[in-house]
């Protein structure tokens, strides 16, 4: 019998740069004004924050970018949602589609969602990541729309 227990989808490495190409994409579309979790090596945007000044603590204006380290999921969607809200803001989110938690139907939800068909290749990884990925967009203008895009 399977041992579904040791089957989960995790990754020791919770820092992977986003693909360029698909930030590229993005970018085009949503002209990026800062990215909320990054570092001098990896941001994608000029503007960024980083660990340690610790985005969770931080406003988030503008059209902002977001695809954040792993082991606090439900943290970040919560602040995405509710910055956006507060700020009318654009975040971007790049995810894992885990859709059987509470923070993806409670907040992601409320976004628009776009699926990834494939495993993109992320910075420093040598495969594509098995897992399944989706992009998750927080502001007025992007609310219950899905749809699948392919990287
Ligand atoms: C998955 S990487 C994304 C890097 C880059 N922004 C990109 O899209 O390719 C997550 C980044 O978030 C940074 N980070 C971790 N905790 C953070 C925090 N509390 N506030 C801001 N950045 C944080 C990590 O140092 C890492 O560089």
């Amino acid at each position: 019998m399977a041992d579904f227990d040791k089957n989960k989808f995790q990754s020791k490495n919770q820092e992977y740069a986003t693909p360029i190409e698909l930030f590229k994409v993005l970018n085009d579309e949503f002209a990026f004004t800062i990215d909320l979790c990054a570092d001098e090596n990896n941001k994608k945007v000029d503007k960024y924050y980083s660990e340690e000044e610790n985005s969770l603590i931080q406003d988030w204006k503008g059209v902002c970018w977001m695809n954040p380290p792993y082991k606090d999921m439900k943290n970040w969607i919560i602040k995405a949602y509710e910055e956006s809200v507060k700020h009318n803001s654009i975040i971007v989110c790049l995810i894992p589609a885990r859709t059987n938690t509470r923070w993806w139907h409670e907040y992601c939800m409320k976004g628009e969602i776009r699926f990834i068909k494939g495993r993109p290749k992320f910075g420093g990884c040598i495969h594509g990541l098995p897992q399944p990925l989706a992009i998750v967009i927080f502001g007025s203008d992007y609310k219950n729309n899905y749809r699948n895009v392919v990287f």
